[in-house]
């Protein structure tokens, strides 16, 4: 209880018009229940969030929901360092094998719960963060998961052209891009491939594109954005990506992007409008976090592979990315994929 005194004493300080009257702890979060008089203003509150973390010894500044149905307001305050569950146990749970879904095990919430997302249902993603903020790691839990729960086949686009050679060895299901010219004919064979599926569609109308059961799922991974757009001065990519995210989810083709630079020349309004599920990494500014989720958060965050994920499912949830190193995954995945075949 010592903590809720701690809190009801920063109310009374600060001359907020509000008492906690409960608390409950989930996962690495505890979150206080606050009940708020007439006068109560929660921008000062909000804007108070920094001075109240230290109060509270959190880990990052608390959160503050508002429970419409209780009528009270929740401050969630992380009270432990959130870390990083093992992929490969996640990868191992018998949750995932569905083989209709594109089911992916991302990592824990705050609260200890999992977090499961299907892409088909999402059904475009894009993801920034800045430099060494675990995007690329991000990329790689989801790859192996696709790898695991579904039939899809993997186009990776990677300047790199290293960091994720190793899954085209170890499946004939991935393909590797590395530069922009070879992404370019990557995006035109998968319009061609999008339309000859819509041709399909409009002549045989008992396919139902809704449950996408009848196309193998096709999932289009593209690791640093920017990078490609760099090397392509006419820009041709971005309108071929266009034509192909806007039409292409109703056939079975989904895209995840992920980028560095989350800044609105990359990310433009087109590419937004069609990615509606989104998982902001560590930024470095409110502009940033809000170019990717709409909202500020994600400039809060510490850590490589602390991550919000804004989808059809979770409002704004904060999680931890679930992480292996690479070697672990690639053998786990090799032994998996031996006994599978
Ligand atoms: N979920 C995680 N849990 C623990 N450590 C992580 C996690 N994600 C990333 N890291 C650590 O952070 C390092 C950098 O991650 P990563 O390469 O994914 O960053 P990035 O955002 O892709 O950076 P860049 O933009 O430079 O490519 C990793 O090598 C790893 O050590
Ligand atoms: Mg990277």
């Amino acid at each position: 209880m010592e903590k809720v005194d701690t809190l009801n004493q920063f109310l009374i300080d600060n001359k907020l018009q509000a008492k906690c009257v409960g608390m409950t702890s989930k996962g690495c979060m505890n979150v206080f229940d606050l009940k708020i008089e007439n006068n109560f203003r929660l921008t000062k509150l909000s804007n108070l969030s920094q001075e109240l973390g230290l109060m509270m010894k959190s880990y990052a500044p608390p959160t503050l929901k508002l429970d419409t149905d209780k009528g009270l307001l929740q401050v969630e305050v992380l009270a432990e360092r959130m870390r990083s569950e093992s992929l490969i146990k996640d990868l191992s749970s018998e949750t995932l094998e569905d083989h209709l879904a594109l089911n992916m095990s991302l990592g824990t919430s705050m609260k200890g719960e999992k977090i499961i997302t299907d892409m088909s249902k999402n059904p475009h993603l894009l993801i920034g963060g800045s430099t060494g903020s675990g995007k690329s790691a991000l990329l790689h839990n989801i790859i192996s998961n696709l790898l695991i729960s579904s039939n899809c086949a993997m186009f990776i686009a990677d300047t790199k052209g290293i960091e994720f050679s190793g899954y085209s060895r170890l499946s004939k299901r991935v393909k590797i891009v590395d530069t922009a010219s070879q992404f370019n004919e990557l995006l035109k064979y998968l319009i061609f491939v999008m339309e000859k599926r819509y041709l399909l569609i409009k002549n045989h109308p008992w396919i139902n594109p809704i449950n996408n059961t009848y196309f193998k799922p096709i999932v289009l991974i593209i690791d640093e954005f920017a990078d490609l757009t760099m090397q392509d001065p006419s820009k041709e990519c971005y309108t071929l990506l266009c034509q192909l995210v806007q039409k292409s989810r109703a056939c079975g083709i989904y895209c995840i992007l992920a980028t560095q630079r989350p800044s609105a020349d990359i990310i433009t309004g087109v590419i937004k409008a069609n990615f509606p599920a989104r998982i902001a990494c560590r930024v470095v500014s409110k502009t940033d976090s809000r170019i990717i989720l709409d909202e500020n958060g994600a400039e809060s965050l510490r850590n490589a592979g602390e991550a919000i994920i804004k989808n059809y499912q979770y409002g704004m949830e904060k999680f931890q990315v679930s992480y292996s190193p690479l070697n672990e995954i690639y053998k786990f995945l090799y032994e998996k994929m031996a006994t599978n075949t």
